[in-house]
């Protein structure tokens, strides 16, 4: 059985990633919008993962007897200046997913929640592996610049996206 302070916070952590989902979603539409069709599929192939995350936790929290409240998500932004400033963004916002998830690990452990540590490790795991994903794509634009050929390559690139 969840106690109440730890079901509080995973259903916190349901709605930030579901506001993800929503945040890429976005992105995805601002790149449709720009004729970038590889970097629209990227993009929302990660507000589906973040749609799974949100769905892993629901499902936890479901199995442990506890009770899932589904909250208001917050509007995404929908402009943007550059397609760098769209990976940068995405990357502040693993950033602060990451931090998320080390303080819902935290309180696990004050709260002597193993099933909740267990849960989360493959949360921590996933982070790194978020962070990493989208680091490279940055540091790739950064090489590229915003050269129309070696953009149009980029955008190619990005289109052969299945999981991660
Ligand atoms: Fe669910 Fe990309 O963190």
């Amino acid at each position: 059985m969840l106690n109440q302070t730890v079901q509080d916070a995973l259903n916190k952590q349901i709605q930030y990633e579901q506001h993800a989902a929503h945040v890429y979603l976005s992105m995805s539409a601002y790149f449709e919008a720009i004729n970038l069709a590889g970097c629209a599929h990227w993009m929302r192939k990660q507000s589906e993962e973040e749609v799974e995350h949100a769905m892993k936790i629901f499902d936890f929290v479901n199995d442990r007897g506890g009770r899932v409240q589904l909250q208001a998500i917050d509007a995404p932004p929908t402009e943007f200046a550059s397609v760098l400033e769209v990976f940068e963004k995405a990357l502040a916002h693993e950033q602060k997913v990451t931090g998320l998830i080390n303080q819902l690990y935290e309180l696990a452990i004050q709260e002597k929640d193993y099933p909740t540590q267990v849960m989360l490790q493959w949360f921590i795991d996933e982070q790194v592996e978020e962070e990493k994903n989208v680091g490279q794509v940055i540091e790739q634009l950064k090489m590229i610049g915003t050269q129309g050929t070696a953009l149009y390559m980029f955008d190619r690139q990005l289109a052969a996206r299945k999981e991660d």
